[in-house]
């Protein structure tokens, strides 16, 4: 028998669960990923359903959920279509553009244009970079996993990095710097999170 504060999940609504997932597992990084439609309309969105899959090889890992609807999100449409992502960590300096590239927009849309962002060249990828974002990771689609077709249904993409831009006074070939980056996390609701009160433990032998 349950005790008063053990559910099981099955039973919860799903806009329980999301704000449970969203308050508990918080802060989360954010991954701002651009792709392009297959006749070439650049997209942006951010994705806090975000972490690191693999080093070697490097892969990230990410979620855009189907909608209220059940309906798919154009991140995932695109990447279906052109198999390619440009994963960006952008800091506090771009928390407003970050934010306004959430909004749902018709998928001919250029969110670059939205957000006043500038498109830049990342390798041989088809997908820009966002030229103002200090670290961009531009990835190959390894895989979606589709975990089913209700509203708020995850669609985990596993993309691998193939290619690189790090602006040199956020990164010194070695060292991410936290103050220059300024990193922004994601909390529930409309809450962000600044990295401002870090504290160190030296892990055990
Ligand atoms: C900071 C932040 C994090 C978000 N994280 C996610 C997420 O992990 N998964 C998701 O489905 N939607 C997330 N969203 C909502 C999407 O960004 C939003 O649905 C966006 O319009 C999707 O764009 P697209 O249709 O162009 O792919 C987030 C929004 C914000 C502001």
């Amino acid at each position: 028998m349950n005790d008063d504060a053990t559910l099981t999940a099955s039973e919860l609504d799903s806009g329980i669960l999301y704000r449970l997932f969203s308050g508990a597992i918080a802060p989360r990084p954010i991954a701002w990923v651009s792709t392009i439609s297959k006749d070439g309309h650049a997209n942006l969105a951010p994705f806090s359903f975000f972490t690191v899959a693999s080093v070697a090889p490097p892969v990230l890992a990410f979620s855009p959920l189907l909608n209220g609807e059940g309906a798919t999100k154009d991140t995932i449409a695109n990447l279906k279509d052109v198999g390619e992502c440009v994963v960006h960590i952008g800091g506090e300096a771009l928390a407003q553009a970050l934010n306004a590239t959430s909004a749902s927009l018709p998928p001919q849309d250029d969110e670059f244009e939205h957000a006043g962002l500038t498109k830049a060249p990342l390798g041989d990828l088809r997908v820009p970079r966002i030229a103002e974002a200090p670290i961009a990771f531009g990835c190959k689609l390894r895989d979606i996993l589709h975990f089913g077709d209700s509203p708020l249904a995850g669609n985990l993409v596993l993309a691998e990095v193939t290619v690189i831009h790090a602006a040199p006074e956020v990164w010194d070939g070695r060292h991410v710097g936290v103050e220059a980056l300024k990193p922004i996390g994601r909390m529930a609701g409309s809450d962000y999170i600044r990295c401002t009160d870090l504290f160190a433990l030296e892990r055990p032998k």
